[in-house]
């Protein structure tokens, strides 16, 4: 089996596995990174949205082999030791989750839109994809604002 070696959370990794295996699977049952959530498999539901050089991608439909040589970060690797990021502040602050199954991918998603976007109206945030079938859309929201404004 083939061989591919790439960074995940600040640490580099070498895994043996086919090059057409999602992502997914190799942070899940490979490497025991549980943030990232299996919701449906086919780019719909965003559950488990994590980064890729820094955007954010989706590894349920992501091969393996196009992760050789980049980095990958997941909700794991998002806080700086014991400092929470401020999104993740936010999402405290605001109390966001419900059910929770949902909720890695959009933190994720929501650092991926700040980097890019610092100050996001309605119509960005609304842009976001992840579903959440517990419907906290109203608190993602709120969150995403009051981080947006302690990073600003
Ligand atoms: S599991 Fe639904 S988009 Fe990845
Ligand atoms: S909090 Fe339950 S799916 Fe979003």
């Amino acid at each position: 089996m083939p061989a591919f070696t790439f960074t995940v959370n600040g640490s580099s990794v070498t895994v043996e596995a086919p090059a057409d295996l999602p992502m997914l699977w190799v942070l899940r049952d490979l490497l025991g990174i549980t943030g990232p959530k299996y919701g449906c498999g086919v780019d719909v539901c965003k559950a488990c949205t994590s980064h890729l050089d820094g955007e954010a991608f989706n590894p349920c439909v992501t091969p393996v082999a196009d992760c050789a040589g980049r980095t990958v970060t997941t909700i794991e690797g998002l806080a700086d030791g014991d400092q929470l990021h401020p999104v993740q502040e936010a999402w405290l602050d605001v109390d966001v989750p419900q059910c929770g199954f949902c909720q890695p991918g959009q933190i994720m998603a929501t650092v991926a839109l700040l980097r890019h976007n610092p100050n996001p109206t309605d119509a960005d945030i609304d842009a976001i994809a992840n579903i959440c079938r517990c419907g906290t859309y109203v608190r993602i929201r709120q969150a995403i604002k009051q981080a947006a404004q302690s990073m600003g």
